[in-house]
């Protein structure tokens, strides 16, 4: 049986300028509702491309002393890069200026003119030239562009028109009878308000400058940008070109677009179909903008994010995690930087990535690296094992839904009650009891079965974490070859699976000013581990109350732990204060497992000298209760994290 087929495109951007952080986050989220639709079975087509003519491009060539293609070339090279190294899988890129698509703006243009619906007559209004945009008199904002707010141009010149008006009550009945076509809703009613006011008639071409598709017959006219864009999405459909591939893709299924151009995408592209008889696009999304600490970027401000920088900082997956789970598809967001760096440490590094680093870890020392078949569930684990499949049903309606945002979230309630289940489960303490091996054996394949759908669910997020996990946890099959349904049934591990060493997927990122590292780097080697020979309580001498004040106790999160390596006392603990994130080093591994330190409320002093240990500087150290060979840290498990110990 062949695969039922899914089209989805992104807008094809204008290379006027490179691409910034908000158009990377359209592509984006564009990225992983293909790849979430080719893991539930469908065959794609994922589209984007490039607008590369009109005006605006025309001048910006000019100001540049080249021609608009040589302009173009070298900023539409650095779109493809851009996709490259986001880890776009789009399955084909349009550029506007390619014979494919000259070919059939022609024809089209051509069939619309013979049938009556475009006719020549004269222009005279409003031009917006970075929208691309004609505006009535009537339409303006205190004599500015009602979408960016810049100047507009008085135009004046003869042109063919779009007889829009024409199709003004069969547009409005389609939107009425399909509700899903414009999303969300309240763009839905802004477009039905905005035809309400009537459709006029629409200028689809120019004589003013060149760069643009003759008209066929009339060519010192050129034909209007978004009429040419538009046109884009069945080019690559292969309309008048590929007539199987048409009959298969087209009508598509999602055109996400950004708020503003919802207009084009929802007005004037229906039209243009109805005029050509072919059907509508199943839906039209039309996600918010994403600002920049609050403010909207632009050049003149100097806050454009490059979206390349940021993944050579932090990697693709980080970026595409960090849009996708920040933002709710459909409203505004902001892009912080600061917020990034919260989002891979918490979500990241700590929950995901420790949930990898720990159940690998004691797969390793517990069961010699093998992932043993399971005993018996108990209802501790039958409760995960729910929590499971419950997350991978409700992930499909959410995706299917377009709702990315909460679809991330369930997955990350799994991740983060199943670093919970350890705690509960405490596989160290199973580990010293032989007569446990059977229990040891079902609480770690629990785990890292949890992590196998895991994996899965979140490879249209971060299809390069995804497969990474998949091999860290020693599944030999092709990863590519995972679909939704392997998320869907649990127990599909196969038992004797041999885990790799596990690798961190997501270092903890340090965001300090520098001098302060320089501070830290530079502190003296010397030990925290308590002396072997603590004194006598009654040699102790008395020391002030003020003496003791100096000393800053805190609650700490154990947030991470790990075996110092070549140090068999030491652990490397990162915790948080709750105000920042330290990390220390205390020597404490003789009496703690790594795993059952995480998730653990201590009590520390945050006031230390700095000191470095085997190379790590350690910010701090743990307080413990010593007697004999016994040792225990202070552990207050009801307080948070910064609460003052006093
Ligand atoms: N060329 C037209 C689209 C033609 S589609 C047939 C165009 N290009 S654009 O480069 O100006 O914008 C492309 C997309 O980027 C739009 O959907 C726009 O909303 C989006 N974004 C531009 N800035 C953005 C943000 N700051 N945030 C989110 N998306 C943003 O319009």
């Amino acid at each position: 049986m062949s695969k039922k087929a899914f089209f989805i495109t992104t807008p094809i951007y204008y290379p006027s300028d490179r691409l910034h952080i908000g158009h990377a986050y359209c592509t984006t989220i564009a990225d992983a509702v293909a790849r979430y639709k080719r893991l539930a079975g469908y065959d794609v087509f994922f589209l984007t491309g490039s607008d590369e003519h009109g005006q605006k491009i025309q001048r910006k060539a000019q100001e540049n002393n080249v021609t608009p293609l040589a302009y173009v070339d070298k900023i539409v090279a650095s779109f493809q890069n851009l996709w490259v190294k986001l880890n776009i899988s789009n399955d084909d890129f349009i550029r506007t200026t390619e014979k494919r698509h000259y070919e059939v703006v022609q024809a089209i243009f051509q069939k619309i003119y013979d049938q009556g619906d475009i006719y020549k007559s004269e222009y005279a209004g409003w031009y917006c030239t970075p929208c691309e945009t004609f505006w009535l008199e009537r339409q303006l904002n205190d004599g500015k562009c009602p979408d960016c707010g810049r100047s507009v141009e008085l135009v004046k010149e003869e042109s063919y028109f779009f007889r829009m008006s024409k199709y003004q009550d069969r547009l409005l009945k389609y939107i009425d009878e399909n509700p899903a076509f414009i999303q969300p809703v309240s763009r839905r009613n802004e477009m039905i308000n905005f035809i309400k006011n009537g459709l006029e008639d629409l200028c689809v071409s120019r004589t003013t400058f060149d760069w643009g598709i003759p008209v066929p017959f009339d060519t010192k006219h050129v034909v209007y940008v978004w009429f040419d864009a538009l046109v884009n999405y069945i080019t690559a459909a292969g309309y008048l070109n590929d007539r199987e591939k048409f009959a298969k893709y087209w009508p598509a299924d999602v055109h996400l677009v950004g708020k503003e151009i919802v207009r084009f995408h929802s007005i004037i592209w229906p039209v243009i179909l109805m005029a050509l008889d072919l059907p509508l696009p199943n839906q039209v999304y039309g996600h918010g903008w994403l600002v920049v600490e609050g403010d909207k970027m632009s050049k003149s401000k100097g806050n454009v994010i490059d979206p390349i920088g940021l993944i050579e900082e932090f990697g693709a997956d980080a970026i595409r995690y960090y849009l996708l789970r920040e933002i709710t598809l459909g409203m505004d967001g902001n892009f912080s930087r600061e917020a990034l760096i919260t989002r891979i440490n918490a979500d990241l590094a700590n929950d995901l990535g420790n949930l990898l680093h720990r159940t690998l870890n004691m797969i390793g020392r517990f069961n010699k690296g093998i992932i043993e078949q399971p005993g018996e569930n108990e209802a501790v684990d039958e409760e995960l094992t729910k929590l499971a499949s419950e997350t991978a049903a409700l992930y499909e309606k959410l995706m299917d839904n377009m709702d990315i945002n909460s679809a991330i979230k369930h997955v990350w309630t799994l991740v983060s009650r199943t670093n919970k289940y350890i705690d509960e489960t405490a596989p160290w303490a199973l580990a010293k009891d032989p007569a446990k091996k059977d229990r040891l054996n079902t609480v770690l394949y629990n785990l890292a079965e949890t992590l196998r759908i895991v994996a899965i669910l979140i490879s249209p997020f971060m299809p390069t974490t995804a497969p990474k996990i998949w091999e860290q946890l020693g599944l030999t099959t092709d990863f590519a070859q995972a679909t939704l349904a392997d998320a869907q049934g649990w127990g599909r591990l196969p038992a004797s699976t041999a885990v790799a060493e596990p690798q961190p997927i997501f270092p903890r990122i340090e965001d300090k000013p520098a001098e302060e590292k320089a501070e830290q780097v530079a502190a003296a080697d010397s030990t925290v581990t308590a002396k072997a020979e603590e004194p006598a309580i009654e040699e102790t001498p008395e020391i002030t109350i003020d003496e003791f004040a100096k000393m800053d106790l805190r609650v700490v999160k154990v947030i991470a732990a790990e075996k110092v390596k070549k140090a068999d006392k030491l652990l490397m603990l990162t915790v948080d204060l709750g105000t920042e994130q330290r990390t220390i080093v205390s020597g404490i591994a003789k009496h703690y497992e790594p795993e059952e330190l995480v998730g653990q409320n201590v009590v520390m002093i945050i006031n230390l000298k700095p000191a470095k240990i085997r190379g790590i500087v350690s910010r701090g150290m743990v307080l413990a209760a010593s007697c004999d060979d016994k040792l225990k840290v202070v552990s207050v498990p009801d307080m948070p994290a910064g609460s003052k110990v006093k």
